[in-house]
């Protein structure tokens, strides 16, 4: 199945390392990063894990919660925690689906066959409380992710679901936004009462609103 931005991800269940892993029990109405990685005992794989777990409270701040998914067993995955607490200090604090059986990474179209068979690729999919698909991407197993950004475009994702803003190139939290072409000035002024510069009438720089 591919998923498309705005589709709705589907359920299932499968085995983690915290349990039995129920997604949408598990999500409540939460949003979700769900990132799936090649396989187990893998250098970069072993660095992106770490890093995630360092980041769980900065997940935590924002309403979303963390899973990791590959197609290698519990077994392997309970013994490789080891090693990430080891090696990256800091242990798993999120599930680590286990699908040995593809069940999952199939559904989520999460084995690209021209880069591997038998691994699932580094995708990374952020789902809203609504359980859409809002945001996706994939990375070759070679080139690990840059969690930061994931938490960047999640600030983006959230602040533009609450105002009639779209966030510029390279936007960081408390920047300036851009007013979003499909409000006409007289409905900008109501939503922006302190004004905003235009630089050209299609582009339109605010104050980021609270
Ligand atoms: C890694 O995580 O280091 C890795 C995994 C698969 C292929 C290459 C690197």
């Amino acid at each position: 199945m591919s998923l498309k931005l705005g589709d709705t991800v589907p359920d299932f269940t499968q085995d983690s390392t915290a349990g039995r892993f129920a997604f949408y029990d598990w999500a409540g109405d939460s949003w979700v990063v769900l990132f799936s990685h090649p396989r187990d005992f893998t250098p970069v794989c072993t660095t992106e894990l770490g890093a995630v777990a360092a980041l769980k409270p900065a997940f935590d701040a924002r309403g979303v919660k963390v899973v990791g998914l590959s197609v290698d067993p519990l077994e392997s995955h309970e013994r490789w925690a080891d090693d990430i607490a080891e090696t990256q200090g800091h242990a798993l604090n999120f599930p680590l689906i286990a699908d040995a059986d593809r069940r999952v990474s199939e559904q989520l179209d999460l084995i690209h066959p021209g880069a591997s068979d038998t691994t699932t690729v580094r995708t990374v999919l952020v789902i809203d409380p609504q359980k859409k698909l809002r945001l996706t991407l994939t990375y070759p197993a070679s080139t690990g992710r840059n969690f930061a950004e994931i938490l960047r475009a999640i600030d983006s994702l959230q602040l533009t679901d609450r105002h009639k803003v779209a966030t510029p190139a390279n936007w960081e939290q408390g920047q300036d936004v851009i007013i979003v072409p499909s409000i006409g000035d007289e409905t900008a002024a109501a939503l922006f009462p302190d004004g905003w510069q235009t630089i050209k009438p299609y582009l339109r720089v605010v104050k980021q609103p609270a």
